[in-house]
């Protein structure tokens, strides 16, 4: 299984495809499958503000639209383009937003995980910790 470094680097280069002239605010995410497979996703905004989308729902819509509904973790890294292309430890650590969290508990498990670039460190949390008391499916 891909490490969470091998991830965070694998999200820096998915970023570089963001498209976000309005914020200027770069977002990069890789998204694996239980059996190991890669989804990559960046953000891609509008001039319709409101019909842009976050990297991490890229990656989740390419993963589920090529069949996969089962996965273990994401990465996410993201940051403003002015700052970030000066170096690296320009990144800020970039939490999924609440909608974003509730499509991860569409198709993740308990256990999934949600890996962050901070400037210096990689840190890891559960879904759970991120989004308790999820509206599901089990009250349809
Ligand atoms: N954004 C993401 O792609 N993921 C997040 O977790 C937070 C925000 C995007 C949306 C928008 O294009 C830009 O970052 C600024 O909000």
């Amino acid at each position: 299984m891909i490490s969470n470094e091998e991830m965070i680097r694998l999200a820096i280069k998915a970023r570089e495809n963001a498209y976000a002239p309005y914020s200027g605010f770069k977002v990069g995410a890789v998204l694996v499958t239980e059996e190991g497979r890669i989804y990559t996703g960046c953000n891609i905004e509008n001039a319709s503000y409101g019909e842009s989308v976050c990297a991490e729902r890229t990656a989740f819509f390419k993963a589920v639209s090529e069949g996969e509904k089962n996965f273990v973790k994401i990465a996410i890294v993201g940051g403003k383009e002015e700052l970030t292309s000066k170096g690296s430890d320009n990144f800020v650590i970039c939490y999924p937003c609440g909608t974003c969290r509730q499509v991860m508990s569409e198709f993740c498990k308990n256990g999934f995980k949600i890996i962050l670039k901070d400037k210096e460190e990689i840190k890891e949390y559960g879904l759970n910790e991120l989004l308790p008391f999820t509206f599901d499916k089990s009250v349809l």
